[in-house]
């Protein structure tokens, strides 16, 4: 059997196969509330075969939305229409995950296809942005404000209840989101936190916030459910966040009980070189996996079976995290299965449109 087509367990949730819906912000909500565009942009990758389903970066705090169209999870009157959501995706045999996230400096802006730029908070829809220092994302923004104790004490409390509310909810993994330069990767890296109290200045004190964060998100997930971090593990900058800062912070997150590192890289510093291509960051999962034996997700740039398939077989990573291609073809994961030659069951209602032999 395929590589990608063997059973994965994390704690007490086995993943049916290693093929993961990587969180995609759609920018579609009102409020935080998710409605039919969620259910049915995630239930059809879960019919499409995946095995594990990250909801899209669903805010833990109404400032930590990157735009005012973002999931959230701050509030109790969120969770019916997620249930209907992990429902279904239960109801395909694959696994709902959430993925947690703050914005950070770069919240407050505008959906892509609303032009993307920063809604300033005195403008409508607009809100005031916090930061680990007050230095904006790009020179032209308006600067966030840095938080104090208090402030840094609210982020934490706001993940710990999120993580309740997305387990009541009924998602059975939880994703830190502390990539792509939002609140929490501000803390990580240098260029972008300039503090100089207990989260700022070292390495220890920089990765402070996140292991507060993580060990509350734990402490608050039932053991069976698994946790799941994604970092970026590089600035592709000079004197920014390194691999071997991500392999040194992957080693403190997995004895406070991560279960695996999901490895993207980049989005603190604009225009940084980022040498895009086919898998890109699979090295920094590989390498965290080898130097640390946590389990890790590839993500970037995969976009078919057989390389999916060797990424696997070569030991540099345990699950693959696709995004643009599932977009592309929710189905990708029962076309891949056919494709390696693995027999996996499609959907009763699909059935009769199954392959058989040739395609
Ligand atoms: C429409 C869209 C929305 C995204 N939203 C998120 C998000 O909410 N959280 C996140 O960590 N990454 C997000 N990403 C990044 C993807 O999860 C993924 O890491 C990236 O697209 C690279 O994978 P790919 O080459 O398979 O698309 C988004 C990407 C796309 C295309």
């Amino acid at each position: 059997m395929a590589h990608l087509f063997t059973p994965l367990t994390l704690r007490g949730v086995t993943l049916k196969n290693r093929l993961v819906v990587s969180p995609m912000c759609m920018y579609s909500a009102q409020d935080g509330f998710a409605n039919d565009w969620h259910l049915v942009h995630l239930g059809s990758r879960a019919v499409g075969g995946a095995a594990l389903v990250i909801q899209e970066a669903t805010a833990v705090a109404p400032e930590g939305r990157i735009t005012p169209d973002d999931l959230g999870i701050w509030q109790d009157e969120h969770l019916p229409f997620l249930r209907r959501i992990t429902d279904f995706i239960k109801a395909q045999g694959a696994v709902a995950g959430i993925q947690l996230a703050h914005a950070g400096r770069k919240a407050s802006h505008q959906s892509p296809w609303k032009g993307g730029a920063e809604i300033p908070p005195t403008a409508p829809g607009g809100w005031p942005t916090v930061a680990p220092s007050a230095q904006p994302f790009a020179p032209a923004e308006t600067a966030p404000q840095a938080l104090d104790a208090a402030g840094i004490r609210r982020v934490v409390a706001n993940f710990e209840a999120a993580t309740r509310r997305a387990v009541q909810a009924g998602y059975e993994v939880i994703e830190i989101h502390a990539a792509h330069g939002y609140l929490l990767h501000e803390f990580l890296s240098p260029l972008s936190n300039e503090r100089t109290d207990e989260y700022g200045g070292s390495f220890e004190n920089r990765i402070r916030l996140l292991l507060e964060v993580t060990e509350a998100v734990r402490a608050a997930l039932p053991a069976e459910l698994p946790l799941l971090v994604r970092i970026s593990a590089t600035d592709w900058t000079e004197g920014g966040w390194s691999a071997d800062d991500s392999v040194a912070l992957a080693r403190q997150l997995q004895r406070r009980g991560v279960d695996l590192i999901d490895c993207s890289t980049g989005g603190n510093v604009p225009k940084a070189p980022i040498p895009v291509g086919p898998g890109y960051q699979v090295e920094f999962a590989a390498r965290i996996r080898q130097e640390t034996g946590l389990p890790t997700g590839a993500v970037g740039l995969i976009t078919d079976a057989q390389q999916a398939e060797t990424i696997l077989a070569d030991g540099q990573a345990d699950l693959i995290l696709l995004a643009r291609e599932l977009l592309r073809d929710p189905y990708f994961p029962l076309h891949a299965a056919q494709e390696l030659g693995t027999e996996v069951p499609w959907p009763n209602q699909y059935e009769r449109a199954k392959p058989r032999g040739s395609r």
